[in-house]
C-alpha cells in the first residue's frame, strides 16, 4: 500500500479528523519525517524538479519521456499539461508506479483565466474594482482547479514603469499601493482558505524587481538602490507573502549584482527572516541554468548556489536533480540545505492534501464547471471595467444602434487576438472579434460592415514572429488593396470603428518594442479614416501603455480596450453603445513618447522642478527640450459618458496624532445625464522628511456608482501608519510634520489641503 493511503488511515484513526483533508501541524511534520526518512537522495532531489511536459497521450502516460521519470521519483511537479484526464493519468504514475507514491503538483500559467478569460492583468488593474480581480482570480482557481491544475503562476506583482517592457501587459502597473491592493486580493481570490478542491496555490512572481530592466528590455540587468526596492518595488510583493502566498518565483534578473534565483539575501534573509514567508521558492523557467550566463559559474555550481541561497524548486534546468548529489559529495552543499528544500515542498503538498487524496484536483466530473455562461457573463462584466475612455470629443460615444457602423481595422476581425498574451488555456478561435460582437449587439437595428484596413504591420517578418502562437497570420493583399477596400465600406458608413493598435503577441514575455505609436501602416489608414469626415471611434488594443499623442490631437473618440479576455467582444460592444458606463482609470502613465520613459507620477521633486503653470521649457529646470515633462494622460486618468463634480476637502482636524486617525472627506456629484461609477483618489505628500518623499502617492481609492445628479460623500481615514516609509537605514517608520492630503479623480487633477502630523 502506498504511504499516502497509509497516512489517511491512521492519521485519521488517531486524530479523530475523519472529514478533515488536512492533520495539525505537528500531524503533517510527524509523516513528513517518516516520509523523509524513507527517501533516498534522488527521490529527495526528485522531489525538487519541476519539468514542463505534454508530451503525454491520455492513457499512455506511463511511457512517456516524462512518465519515466515521475515512475523513478524523479519528479516533484509538472506544469502545462492541460486536460483532467492527462493530469489523472500522470498522478496515478506517480502514485501507484513510483516506490514511495508521492503525488505530484500540477502547475500552469493560469495567469488572467483558464477557458473562460478574463482581461489582460494591466487592464484588470485599470478596473481599480478588488471585488472583481478577486472573482477573477477565483473564478480562474475555480476552472483551473476543474482541469486538475492545482498551482497557478501567478500574481505577477511586478511593478513597471517602462512601457517597453512587453510584459507590463502582466503586472499591474507602476503603482506600490494599487499593485499591494491587487496583489491581496488575487491571492485570496485563488487560494481561498486553500481547503477546497478549487482553491489553488498562489505564485507571487517575479521576486524580485523584474519590472525594472534596464531599457524595458526583457530579461535585462535590474540595478536601484535598496532605498527604492523597499519603498517602491516591494511592496506588492510583501503584500502577496502577508496575504498567506504559498510559493514565490524568482526572477530572471540580478539584485545588486547577484540573479535573484542565487541571491540569499533576496530569498533568505528578506523573504524569510524579515517577511517571515513559510512556502517554497521555484525558479523561473531555467533560472538556474541561465545563472551561468550571469556568469556565477558551471551547472553545479549554480545549482548550489541557488540551493544554498534558498531555492527549493528548480523549473526546468535540471541543475537540482542532475547536480546536487555530485555537490553533497564534495561537501559544497549539506544534507540540511536540502532537506529543508524537500519539506517544503512536501508541506505545501501536504497542506493541499494532496497525500490524503491525490487526485483531489483531477475530478473529471468537475469539467461542467469550465466555461460556463455565469462565469462569462462575469467576464464580460469585468472586462468592460478595464477599458479606459481616453478622449470624446463631441460625445461620440456612445454610439447608437442605427444606420450603417463600419467597423475597421487590423484588429477589427481577429478572434484568436481578444484574449491577450498567456492564455495558454484559451479556444483562440472561439471568441468573438470586434465585428462580431458589435454585429450581434445590434440585431438588426442597423447594418454592420468591416474591411481589415491594413495588416498590422508593414514589415512581414515582425508580424511573422509575433503569431508564433498561432494568431492568424497576415493579409496577402497590398497595403493599396486593403485601403481600398476599407474605403469602399467606409463610404456607405454613418460612423467609423477603428479597432487598432497592437496585437496579443505584441506584449507580453519577450516582447519588449521601442517604438510605442500605432505603426505607420496603421497610421495611414487612420488618416484616411478621418479625411472621411465621418465620426471615428478609436479602439486601442494594447498591453501596455502605448504612445498616442498623434491619435489624442487627430482622433475625436479613443476608447483603450487592451485585451479583455474571452468576452471582450460583447463588453467593447456594451460600452460603445453606452449599455455600460466606461470606467476604468489608467494604472500606468501614459507617455507623450518613449523619450520620457520612465515616466511615474509618484516620482520626487528634484532640486529644480518645474514651475507648476509652466508649460513650456525652461532653462535650468528639470524637464526636457523638445517635449513637456507632463505625460500625455496621467496615472489614474479615464473618462466617463457622465461627468463628476468634486467639493471641497473637508478634514476632520489638520493635525494627527500618534494612535489616532483623521478623516478627509469630499463630495462627489455626477453631473452628467447617465448613471456611471467615479474612482475617487486619495493621494498623500511628505513635505519634509530625513529623505526625499515623493511628490505625491496614492494612499486610498473608492469606486462609487452615481445616478445622474446624485451626490455621495466619500471619506478617507488617515493612520499615522498610511504615513510611514523606509528611511535610510530601511527602518518603517513615519517623521512628525507636514503633509499634503489630495483628493480627485487622477493624479494630476486633484485638490490639496495640509496637516500635521504631531
Ligand atoms: C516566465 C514565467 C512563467 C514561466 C513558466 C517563464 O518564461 O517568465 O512568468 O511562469 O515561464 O511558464
Amino acid at each position: 500500500m502506498k504511504l499516502h493511503k497509509i497516512f489517511a488511515a491512521s492519521v485519521l484513526l488517531a486524530s479523530g479528523l475523519a472529514a478533515s483533508a488536512k492533520g495539525t501541524e505537528a500531524e503533517m511534520n510527524a509523516f513528513i519525517n517518516d516520509l523523509m526518512g524513507k527517501m533516498t537522495l534522488q527521490e529527495k532531489l526528485g522531489q525538487l524538479n519541476l519539468p514542463a511536459s505534454d508530451d503525454i497521450v491520455t492513457g499512455e502516460a506511463k511511457n512517456s519521456n516524462i512518465g519515466e521519470m515521475v515512475s523513478k521519483g524523479e519528479v516533484g511537479g509538472v506544469f502545462n499539461i492541460a486536460g483532467v484526464e492527462k493530469i489523472r493519468d500522470l498522478q496515478r504514475v506517480a502514485v501507484e508506479e513510483s516506490r514511495l507514491g508521492i503525488p505530484l503538483l500540477f502547475g500552469m500559467d493560469v495567469i488572467h483565466g483558464y477557458k473562460t478569460v478574463f482581461p489582460i492583468p494591466l487592464a484588470l488593474s485599470c478596473s481599480w474594482d478588488m471585488d472583481a480581480i478577486e472573482r477573477s482570480a477565483r473564478i480562474a482557481a475555480e476552472e483551473a482547479s476543474a482541469a486538475g491544475i492545482a498551482w497557478t503562476f501567478s500574481p505577477m506583482v511586478d511593478i513597471s514603469r517602462d512601457p517597453r517592457w512587453g510584459r507590463m501587459s502582466e503586472g499591474s502597473g507602476e503603482d506600490p499601493y494599487l499593485g499591494s491592493e491587487i496583489a491581496k486580493a488575487m491571492v485570496k481570490g485563488y487560494q481561498g482558505n486553500l481547503t477546497r478542491n478549487d482553491e489553488i496555490l498562489a505564485c507571487v512572481k517575479h521576486f524580485a524587481l523584474y519590472g525594472a530592466s534596464e531599457a524595458g528590455r526583457d530579461y535585462n540587468t535590474v540595478d536601484m538602490s535598496r532605498f527604492r526596492m523597499y519603498n517602491e518595488y516591494f511592496p506588492p510583493y510583501k503584500a502577496a507573502v502577508d496575504a498567506g502566498a504559498a510559493s514565490v518565483m524568482t526572477s530572471f534578473n540580478t539584485v545588486d549584482g547577484i540573479p535573484a534565483t542565487g541571491n540569499r539575501w533576496l530569498l533568505t534573509d528578506l523573504l524569510r527572516g524579515q517577511w517571515g514567508f513559510d512556502g517554497f521558492v521555484v525558479t523561473d523557467y531555467t533560472a538556474i541554468a541561465e545563472m551561468i550566463e550571469h556568469g556565477m559559474g558551471d551547472l553545479q555550481d549554480v545549482s548550489a548556489l541557488a540551493l544554498k541561497a534558498g531555492t527549493d524548486m528548480d523549473m526546468v534546468a535540471n541543475g537540482f536533480v542532475g547536480t546536487l548529489a555530485k555537490s553533497l559529495e564534495e561537501g559544497k552543499v549539506t544534507m540540511a540545505e536540502i532537506d529543508e528544500a524537500v519539506r517544503r515542498i512536501l508541506e505545501a503538498k501536504y497542506r493541499i492534501g494532496l497525500f490524503e487524496n491525490p487526485y483531489k484536483y483531477a475530478d473529471p466530473s468537475r469539467k461542467n464547471e469550465i466555461y460556463t455562461p455565469e462565469k462569462r457573463a462575469e467576464a464580460r462584466r469585468i472586462a468592460a471595467k478595464t477599458f479606459v475612455l481616453l478622449k470624446n470629443e463631441g460625445d461620440i460615444l456612445p454610439i447608437q444602434k442605427k444606420g450603417t457602423i463600419a467597423v475597421i481595422g487590423p484588429m477589427g476581425n481577429t478572434r484568436a487576438n481578444m484574449p491577450g498574451t498567456w492564455s495558454v488555456a484559451a479556444d483562440l478561435n472561439n471568441y468573438k472579434s470586434v465585428y462580431e460582437g458589435i454585429r450581434d449587439a445590434v440585431g438588426d437595428k442597423a447594418k454592420v460592415v468591416y474591411a481589415k484596413g491594413s495588416n498590422l504591420v508593414a514589415d512581414p517578418r515582425l508580424e511573422a514572429d509575433v503569431t508564433m502562437f498561432g494568431r492568424e497570420m497576415r493579409d496577402s493583399r497590398s497595403e493599396e488593396e486593403l485601403l481600398a477596400e476599407a474605403m469602399e465600406v467606409a463610404a456607405g458608413a454613418d460612423v467609423i470603428i477603428a479597432a487598432m493598435g497592437e496585437s496579443s503577441e505584441f506584449s507580453g514575455e519577450s516582447s519588449s518594442r521601442s517604438d510605442l505609436r500605432l505603426p505607420d501602416v496603421q497610421k495611414r489608414l487612420m488618416e484616411k479614416l478621418l479625411a472621411t469626415g465621418k465620426p471615428v471611434v478609436m479602439l486601442n488594443f494594447s498591453g501596455r501603455p502605448t504612445v498616442m499623442t498623434w491619435e489624442s490631437e487627430h482622433v475625436p473618440a479613443i476608447l483603450n480596450v487592451w485585451f479583455g479576455g474571452s468576452e471582450a467582444a460583447d463588453a467593447i460592444a456594451d460600452v460603445v453603445f453606452g449599455d455600460v458606463n466606461p470606467s476604468g482609470r489608467l494604472s500606468a502613465t501614459m507617455p507623450r513618447n518613449e523619450g520620457q520613459i520612465p515616466i511615474y507620477y509618484n516620482h520626487f521633486n528634484t532640486g529644480r522642478p518645474l514651475a507648476k503653470d509652466a508649460d513650456k521649457f525652461v532653462k535650468f529646470r528639470s524637464n526636457y527640450l523638445d517635449v513637456p515633462v507632463t505625460p500625455l494622460y496621467p496615472f489614474g486618468y479615464g473618462l466617463s459618458y457622465t461627468e463628476f463634480k468634486y467639493g471641497d476637502i473637508a478634514l476632520s482636524s489638520d493635525s494627527l496624532k500618534d494612535g489616532e486617525t483623521i478623516t478627509a472627506t469630499v463630495t462627489v456629484t455626477n453631473t452628467g445625464r447617465r448613471k456611471g461609477d467615479e474612482v475617487v483618489q486619495l493621494y498623500i505628500r511628505d513635505l519634509v522628511g530625513s529623505v526625499s518623499r515623493p511628490v505625491k502617492e496614492l494612499k486610498g481609492f473608492e469606486r462609487i456608482t452615481l445616478n445622474p445628479g446624485e451626490s455621495r460623500d466619500v471619506t478617507f481615514t488617515i493612520t499615522p501608519d498610511m504615513l510611514k516609509f523606509y528611511n535610510f537605514n530601511l527602518e518603517y517608520v513615519n517623521e512628525p510634520g507636514e503633509f499634503d492630503l489630495m483628493i480627485g479623480p487622477n493624479s494630476s487633477d486633484v485638490t490639496t489641503v495640509r496637516f500635521n502630523l504631531k
